[in-house]
């Protein structure tokens, strides 16, 4: 029925209003480097020139711009779409955070909420989420995807796109999502953001395409395209990423936005002439709507008369774009994503703060616990908090905060004074970030030599992580080490909470912390949320979605590596190796790696057939919940394949004393790999199944083998 509509309306449609469905335009914020003129972006929305709106936000503006597209001569109306990355009003932990939870209903939650909020506020469409495999932390926009893996970000991919457009589209506590950005954005050389990637056909199919297609399998409305080329073919001109792969093979019936001027930077690419051969291109390739970029708006037309683009490519665009509108119920009622009573309930719905608090508790990952510092009594303790970030609010709400509301951000040190009990706080802040003198550094050791337990905050401000925030140095601002470092000498134990955006290196504090508690940018409730697993009153069960090098000279680096023809199998005789001859090959911590107050036992491990089972026991003496973890090995293949794959996960919330029996089936999927020819399949032999509490504390194995 909504092709009937579709066609009915193109029919009265000229080349002209149809080539302004494909131009998308921002409002007077910009996420991206130029714009033009707002009276004259008004002016285009009038005539009917312009298909959507980035960046306009509020059922009060989206209302007014609405009403202009209204004017126009067939009245479409316009898509309002905004980055709704990690909460709207009420904001949740950065995606990188919420993925070490690998808690999916949780990450679900998430991001219906952030729907909810933004759907609200006028907004149908997110530009989330962020699935791109991501292995380099020097890039700053780790920090809004799911880490490195191609499983778990498969998994938290169709997790979010599920949260943000709900049961139905249409349904106005949902938006429409984004798979963003195709594809291999996070292989970007050197972790230079924009910069060029090159990579085997191999690599693309099996560790950076499948978060993709798990989204566009999800229903994902629409994808954004990249601003990389990939082994040489930008990828908004890609013909073989969007026509071949993602509307050929993966028949996805959703659109293709470009993202922020990505047509025109075709032409600095090398790879179009002039913005007209741009739009060209673009378009041919499959890339359906231009954002800010100016080329189809200004081209479009003409390239169709000439006939370097066909009506048929044009009018498939089109269809594709007016079918979301139909979807959304837009002709019915433009106005149905702003009623201000929606929106003002909506935005102050106190259960929002309540799930943030808890995706936040489930995104933290306790590093280390030496002696078993954490959690803290609370028994008359002297609690010294201290450090740059332990009183701050933006920083702990991350980058990409559309609506949120700063002043009910609770900082650490609120969330420390609020749980402390009848233990005493003293707070002294000893640096602002970036922490560059150490003038402070007295005052603060002073108040930590009478305290009995010292809290440090430190990590990255929330603006040094997310796009054009790649770093060539990814250790510890200034000189938090050295404040750290002065702390310790008092002889008083120190638990070290950390927020950033992506690993960070910070080799003195992993060494000599008695704990460290990775907090990420953990959102409106992080104080809250921080304090709660310092005193125990939430036991962490955070992994890392990533792992944490030692040094920028071992990035890129994953879990998922191969074992070369000269493995380091002793790292002391590491002769004619692949070794460094200035660092161990391991990592500082694993992908996978997250401690609880509690332990658990693996045991019992049989293979029955398909059906791998094993034992976990909390051995504690307090609830805990482990993330166990399913990493193959094909030992014998026709590609060489890694030493580890993730290829299951279980959440498992266990008593003290409990014991739970888990299985995983091992099909022939769970074996399967892109050989050669990039047929997906699995080859007879012998498959090494590991079982264990991270990627590198393996404690069950045993072997399957495929007739
Ligand atoms: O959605 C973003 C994209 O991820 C990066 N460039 C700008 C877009 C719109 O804000």
């Amino acid at each position: 029925q909504i092709e009937r509509k579709v066609a009915a309306l193109m029919k009265q449609m000229t080349v002209t209003e149809k080539v302004g469905q494909l131009h998308q335009l921002s409002g007077r914020q910009f996420t991206g480097p130029t714009s033009s003129n707002y009276a004259d972006k008004l002016a285009d929305i009038r005539s009917g020139k312009v298909g959507s709106m980035l960046n306009v936000t509020g059922v009060a503006d989206t209302r007014e711009i609405q009403a202009l597209a209204l004017q126009s001569r067939l009245k479409i109306p316009l898509l309002f779409s905004l980055d709704v990355i990690h909460g709207f009003r009420t904001v949740f932990p950065v995606p990188l955070g919420e993925s070490a939870s690998w808690d999916m209903e949780a990450i679900e939650l998430s991001a219906h909420i952030a729907a909810r909020e933004a759907a609200a506020a006028g907004i149908h469409w997110t530009f989330a989420p962020m699935v791109d495999v991501a292995r380099d932390p020097r890039w700053g926009r780790v920090m809004e995807g799911a880490g490195e893996d191609t499983y778990l970000g498969s998994k938290i991919a169709t997790a979010r796109v599920h949260g943000f457009q709900g049961k139905q589209l249409g349904a106005t506590d949902s938006v429409m999502a984004t798979a963003k950005h195709f594809a291999a954005y996070g292989a970007a050389v050197a972790g230079r953001d924009y910069n060029a990637v090159d990579m085997s056909e191999q690599q693309l199919f099996e560790v950076y395409l499948p978060p993709f297609k798990a989204a566009a399998d999800a229903g994902a409305a629409t994808f954004m395209n990249s601003f990389n080329t990939l082994n040489g073919i930008p990828a908004t001109g890609n013909a073989f990423l969007q026509r071949d792969i993602l509307k050929g093979a993966w028949k996805y019936k959703g659109f293709v936005v470009s993202d922020w001027g990505s047509v025109r930077e075709m032409v600095p690419h090398g790879y179009a002439a002039d913005l007209a051969d741009a739009a060209v291109k673009a378009i041919n390739a499959g890339s359906d709507m231009d954002m800010e970029g100016y080329a189809y708006s200004k081209h479009l037309e003409e390239a169709v008369k000439s006939g370097k683009v066909k009506m048929a490519t044009l009018d498939d665009a089109v269809r594709r774009i007016l079918y979301k509108k139909f979807e959304l119920g837009l002709f019915d009622d433009p106005y149905r994503y702003a009623d201000a009573a929606r929106e003002k309930a909506v935005l102050n719905d106190p259960s929002h703060r309540a799930a943030a608090l808890d995706v936040a508790q489930k995104s933290m990952v306790l590093l280390k616990n030496e002696n078993k510092l954490l959690p803290l009594s609370r028994e008359a303790k002297r609690i010294a908090v201290i450090g740059p970030l332990a009183d701050a609010q933006r920083d702990l709400e991350g980058g990409w905060v559309v609506q949120g509301d700063r002043a009910k951000v609770v900082s650490i040190l609120e969330g420390i004074r609020s749980h402390a009990g009848k233990a005493e706080v003293s707070y002294a802040q000893a640096c602002a970030s970036p922490c560059a003198s150490s003038e402070g550094f007295a005052d603060a050791v002073a108040a930590a030599a009478k305290a009995d337990v010292i809290v440090l905050a430190v990590g990255e401000t929330w603006d040094l992580s997310g796009e054009a925030k790649s770093r060539t140095d990814i250790s510890l601002p200034g000189r938090q080490e050295e404040l750290f470092a002065a702390l310790k000498a008092t002889g008083k134990p120190v638990a070290v909470v950390m927020l950033a955006g992506r690993p960070l290196v910070f080799n003195t504090i992993a060494d000599r912390a008695d704990a460290i508690l990775y907090a990420w940018f953990p959102g409106s409730e992080g104080g809250n949320a921080v304090a709660n697993v310092l005193f125990g009153e939430y036991n962490p069960s955070g992994k890392l979605p990533i792992t944490f090098p030692r040094s920028v000279g071992q990035i890129p680096i994953s879990y998922a590596q191969y074992n070369t023809g000269r493995p380091v199998t002793d790292e002391k005789n590491v002769v004619y190796k692949s070794a460094y001859i200035d660092s161990v090959n391991t990592p500082r911590y694993a992908f996978g790696h997250g401690l609880s107050y509690t332990d658990f036992k693996y045991s019992g491990i049989t293979l029955n057939g398909d059906q791998l089972s094993f034992d976990i026991a909390n051995t504690g003496k307090v609830a805990g919940t482990e993330i166990v973890q399913l990493y193959l090995r094909d030992m014998v293949s026709s590609v060489v394949r890694p030493l580890k794959e993730l290829k299951g996960f279980q959440k498992i919330a266990l008593k003290p004393g409990e014991q739970r029996r888990v299985s995983f089936t091992v099909d022939r999927e769970l074996l399967s790999f892109f050989n050669s020819k990039l047929k997906w399949g699995a080859e007879a032999g012998e498959f090494k199944l590991m079982v264990g509490s991270a990627s590198d504390d393996i404690r069950l194995e045993t072997t399957y083998t495929l007739k």
